[in-house]
């Protein structure tokens, strides 16, 4: 199935607004964290619902906010739940971005940038699109060391990228961008019951639980353009 097929499926059955209630809780933090000035120019790759350029531009005064993504169907859905005529939600692939050279200060994705059929060549778009000193705000729940995240792959027929963090470094440095920070933002707003209540319908263990959430959480990688 391709991308776009897949994530049209979850945007027409409501899953949009499900991923951004569980990605919100590590997202904010790196929301948090991007070093946005008022009047900047902000992309979402992957942007689901967009309620991260809805969160920036009322926490951050981004100026224009553009969400990309590959679903049609994602990109309305994004387009219905706001009426800021600043945010422009569009179609288009990862491997081809739709800017000029040097014309955006910040990228943004989260829990997208591992479905990029190509992720040197969408971190080579991410470096030419960035204007010199632009970031690029990389969160992942999919990686090596988070070991319970890799049976997501059996259930998605999409192919998926699942780099460790060292592997992200040494991409970002080959594209051209300074790897400017790395660190996990662990899930703290997931409630993990006791022992005695496993298993759940989610979790055989405890341990896998914590594992996920608050060992690995979400793998941050910020990159900054020379
Ligand atoms: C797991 S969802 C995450 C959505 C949102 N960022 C969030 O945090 O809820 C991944 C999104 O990336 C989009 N996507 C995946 N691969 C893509 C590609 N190659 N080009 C454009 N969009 C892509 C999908 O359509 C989907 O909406």
């Amino acid at each position: 199935m391709s991308v776009h097929e897949e994530f049209d499926a979850w945007a027409e059955a409501g899953k949009d607004r499900g991923m951004e209630q569980r990605h919100w809780h590590t997202a904010k933090h790196a929301l948090a964290r991007m070093p946005v000035e008022t009047g900047e120019t902000v992309l979402d790759l992957g942007c689901g619902s967009g309620y991260s350029l809805r969160a920036l531009r009322e926490t951050a005064g981004v100026g224009r906010a553009y969400g990309l993504d590959g679903s049609p169907e994602m990109a309305r859905n994004a387009r219905s739940y706001t009426d800021d005529s600043s945010v422009g939600y569009l179609v288009g692939d990862f491997g081809d971005l739709p800017f000029p050279d040097d014309s955006l200060d910040h990228v943004f994705s989260m829990e997208a940038f591992y479905y990029a059929a190509n992720p040197d060549e969408t971190l080579r778009e991410i470096e030419r699109v960035l204007r010199p000193g632009g970031t690029f705000y990389c969160a992942v729940n999919y990686y090596e060391e988070s070991e319970t995240t890799h049976e997501w792959e059996e259930n998605l027929d999409i192919e998926m990228t699942r780099w460790n963090r060292e592997e992200y470094r040494q991409a970002f440095r080959e594209a051209g961008l300074y790897v400017a920070q790395q660190d996990t933002i662990s899930d703290r707003d997931v409630d993990i019951p006791p022992a005695e209540e496993f298993p759940t319908d989610d979790w055989e263990t405890r341990e896998a639980m914590v594992d996920r959430y608050r060992t690995w959480g979400t793998l941050l990688t910020v990159g900054v353009a020379p």
